[in-house]
C-alpha cells in the first residue's frame, strides 16, 4: 500500500523526521539546517498538530521540492482528503482510520500497538504499520516476539526513539525506518 520508491527511501534513510511545526520562518530555517546536513533524507512527515499545521506543511512543501512530505497526525478520513488534494506524498496515523483501510487507500500507514491491530492490518494489506508508542507498548523486545509470527510486516517505531537509541530498532529485521520528532537534537 506503500509506494516502492517512498519505502526504498525510508529504509535508505533509516529515520522518519516526525516535523512538529512551530512557524513558517522558524521552520524554514529549522530544515535547511537539518537537510544541509542529511542528505540522504528525502521523505518528511509534518504532523498536523496546531491551527496552522496545514498552512505551513504547503508552504514547505512549495519550497523544499526535492522533498516528498507527507502528513502525520491524521485522525480521520476528512484529514486524509485534504491534504491528498493538496498534493502530499504519504499519510501516518498514530492509530487505525477503518475508513481508509476499508477503501485501500494507497500511501497510507496506520498505526498500531497490539498483536490484535497487526493482524488485523496485515490481513487489510496494510503490511508497513507505524508502532506507536514504540516505548510504552514493548518497544524493540515487542518487534522482536512478533518478527517470527508476522512474517510479512514491516514497523515504523516511534514514540521515545532518538538519536541515541535509534540504532537497536534499526537493526531489526522487521524495521523499515524510526519515526522521530527530536531528529536533529
Ligand atoms: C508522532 O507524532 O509520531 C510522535 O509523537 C512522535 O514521537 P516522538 O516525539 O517521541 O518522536
Amino acid at each position: 500500500m506503500l509506494d516502492s520508491a517512498i519505502k526504498e527511501e525510508l529504509r535508505n534513510q533509516q529515520i522518519l523526521p516526525v516535523f512538529n511545526t512551530t512557524d513558517l520562518t522558524f521552520d524554514i530555517k529549522r530544515l535547511e539546517i537539518f537537510l544541509s546536513k542529511n542528505s540522504q533524507i528525502k521523505n518528511i512527515e509534518i504532523t498536523l498538530r496546531k491551527y496552522n499545521s496545514l498552512e505551513i506543511a504547503i508552504e514547505l512543501k512549495k519550497r523544499f521540492t526535492n522533498i516528498n512530505f507527507g502528513l502525520g497526525s491524521i485522525l480521520s478520513r476528512k484529514d486524509y482528503e485534504i491534504g491528498s488534494n493538496e498534493g502530499f506524498c504519504f499519510f501516518v496515523s498514530p492509530g487505525i482510520i477503518l475508513d481508509l483501510v476499508n477503501l485501500k487507500v494507497k500511501n497510507y500507514i496506520p498505526g498500531g500497538e497490539s498483536i490484535s491491530e497487526f493482524m488485523f492490518l496485515l490481513n487489510n494489506d496494510y503490511k508497513i504499520i507505524k508502532f506507536f508508542p514504540s516505548n510504552l507498548a514493548g518497544g524493540k523486545n515487542k518487534l522482536i516476539s512478533v518478527e517470527s509470527i508476522l512474517k510479512e510486516a514491516m514497523f515504523i517505531p516511534t514514540g521515545g526513539i532518538n538519536l541515541k537509541n535509534y540504532m537497536d530498532f534499526i537493526s531489526l529485521r522487521n524495521v523499515l525506518c524510526v519515526g522521530m520528532s527530536k531528529f536533529d537534537e
